[in-house]
């Protein structure tokens, strides 16, 4: 089966002094990190995991995995979860960023350095756009194998800034209006139930 991959997702790590402290708009950061306003959302990639990690599809081999702005991959195992709630998800970061991973086996999460390019390295990439090809995408989906990565923004402004485009193999449209992560994920996931 196809993996999930979000790109380029606004989840990122600031120094203050000696600290490494996750950026979250909400909970306020550095101003000049702010001013750019697609930055520091960490509650994208939680709806982004929280309900694809929860998927059924799960059980049938689905990959699930998150590229950030910083270059970071997050991986996880079949088993691997993340708390419905999301402060509590917040509190997860913290060690993952110090010690690279949290979880045994199966249930395990780690935090890796992977450029977009170096994560889809020999593989077939579909990247979802307003702007690709509209098509059927259980047809679309369902014909994919394992070599197959397919790519959502993780971002709520503006446009990928790793090479995507330049990656992609396919590009599909689920039309012209511009919708969320998690409305697009849905998508995605009812077209390969
Ligand atoms: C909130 S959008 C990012 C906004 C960005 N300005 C854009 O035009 O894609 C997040 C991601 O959802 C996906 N997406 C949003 N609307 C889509 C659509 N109509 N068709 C296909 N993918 C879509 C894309 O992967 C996009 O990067």
């Amino acid at each position: 089966m196809i993996t999930l991959l979000l790109a380029d997702a606004e989840m990122e790590w600031y120094r203050s002094g000696d600290r490494t402290i996750l950026l979250d708009r909400y909970r306020g950061g550095p101003e000049d990190l702010l001013t750019d306003t697609r930055r520091g959302r960490p509650d994208v990639v939680h709806s982004f995991l929280n309900m694809s990690l929860r998927s059924p599809l799960r059980g049938k081999g689905l990959e699930v995995m998150v590229h950030t702005r910083q270059d970071k991959l997050l991986i996880f195992g079949q088993d691997a979860s993340v708390p419905a709630d999301y402060l509590q998800f917040l509190q997860l970061l913290d060690p993952l960023m110090r010690n690279g991973s949290i979880g045994e086996g199966e249930a395990a999460i780690r935090l890796l350095d992977a450029s977009f390019e170096k994560v889809v390295d020999g593989r077939k990439v579909l990247v979802f756009s307003p702007q690709g090809r509209r098509s059927d995408l259980s047809k679309v989906l369902k014909s994919k194998e394992e070599g197959w990565t397919a790519v959502i923004g993780g971002f709520t402004e503006g446009d990928f800034l790793s090479p995507v485009y330049q990656r992609a193999d396919e590009v599909v449209s689920l039309g012209g209006e511009l919708l969320t992560v998690p409305l697009v994920l849905c998508q995605a996931l009812n077209a390969l139930e």
